[in-house]
């Protein structure tokens, strides 16, 4: 059975939710799949997975900080091939940027992964959230999606 990893950072529970909620879509389509913060996260885990989803929270405009250097060490752990997938919240009515810039950040520092474009951004209500209406089933349809992938 493939196995997914979500790595993410939460400050308000929203990006927590989303990220639960794309495991439950993996479930549905029979892939195994767990949750952890880069704090949580032994790295030499990594390896066991099939497929990297990375969720970070909108801050000044990009990935917090935990999730940025999450995503430089990518680069460094012999990961080549394996399925790369990204999704941000963010509270502005633009589309976040926080996605785009993590699949740059990902292009340039670990070429060597599959990136699963386009990601996910959704938005939030305010600072605190919750996500507004028509995001989860978004973040259903995300993993499902990506667990196709896996077993395709
Ligand atoms: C320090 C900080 C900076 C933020 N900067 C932005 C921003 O540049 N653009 C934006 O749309 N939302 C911004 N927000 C709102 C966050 O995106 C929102 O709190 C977050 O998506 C909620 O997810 P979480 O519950 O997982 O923390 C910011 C929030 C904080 C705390």
């Amino acid at each position: 059975m493939p196995k997914a990893i979500i790595i993410y950072e939460s400050k308000f529970g929203n990006t927590k939710r989303a990220g639960e909620t794309i495991i439950e879509g993996m479930k549905e389509s029979g892939v195994e799949a767990v949750l952890s913060t880069p704090k949580e996260l032994d790295e030499k885990q990594l390896a066991d997975f099939d497929a990297i989803v990375v969720g970070s929270p909108t801050h000044m405009g990009g990935a917090t900080r935990g999730i940025r250097k999450f995503i430089d060490k990518l680069g460094k752990l012999n990961l080549e091939g394996k399925m790369v997938a990204f999704f941000d919240c963010h509270a502005s009515p633009e589309p976040g940027k926080a996605v785009g810039k993590m699949e740059k950040q990902l292009g340039e520092k670990a070429p060597g992964l599959k990136l699963v474009s386009p990601g996910l951004s959704l938005r939030v209500e305010g600072m605190r959230g919750p996500l507004s209406d028509g995001e989860l089933p978004k973040c259903k349809e995300f993993g499902l999606a990506i667990a196709n992938q896996l077993q395709g």
